[in-house]
């Protein structure tokens, strides 16, 4: 998969200066900053669960077996969850921009605004398979509270957060004034 190209800067279309832009302008792209903010925050939680979660299983070691396993098992559905409703959130966030504001402003924008939106619909697609995979390991890990699994998705969720934090930065940045400029709603 084209992942580790994708996230490359060095590859990323920069968005042109628009002549007449004013700071009026800017207002949609600060919202969209603002949404972005948002989803970081609730990746941060669950980051925070995940890294607790490892900080503490030294701890878990001194109860006894079936209690350690019982609290595991509960934490591990727990991940499970919050990366579930993550995928929800991502997913409504995403299909909002791909269905509603990315055509608009891909029918609207000059040749350099056109390559920008081109280039974060082919990083949302990306996404969308890492969503896809963390939803449905997210779900297996809810049948089956396995070490393996729980492995398995965070690694998924690793990527994904990773993936995240870059498209944002790259969207938000190139999109700035060009949403208010072409007058896209969010
Ligand atoms: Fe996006
Ligand atoms: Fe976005």
């Amino acid at each position: 998969m084209a992942t580790i190209t994708l996230l490359d800067d060095s590859t990323r279309p920069i968005a042109p200066k628009l002549e007449g832009a004013t700071a009026h302008h800017e207002l949609p792209g600060k919202h969209l900053k603002m949404i972005h903010r948002y989803h970081l925050q609730e990746l941060n939680q669950v980051r925070r669960f995940l890294d607790e979660f490892e900080a503490g299983e030294p701890k878990l070691a001194e109860l006894s077996k079936a209690a350690s396993t019982l609290k595991m098992h509960a934490s591990m559905r727990l991940f499970g969850n919050l990366c579930g409703q993550e995928c929800e959130m991502l997913n409504a966030h995403h299909s909002i921009e791909s269905q509603m504001m990315f055509p608009v402003l891909h029918n609207r924008g000059n040749d350099g605004i056109k390559r920008v939106v081109e280039r974060l619909m082919a990083e949302h697609d990306i996404i969308h398979y890492f969503l896809k995979e963390l939803e449905i390991k997210a779900n297996k890990i809810q049948q089956n509270p396995a070490t393996e699994n729980f492995e398995s998705l965070k690694e998924t969720f690793k990527n994904l957060e990773k993936i995240i934090r870059s498209h944002f930065k790259y969207e938000e940045t190139q999109l700035e004034v060009a949403l208010g400029f072409y007058g896209v709603e969010i």
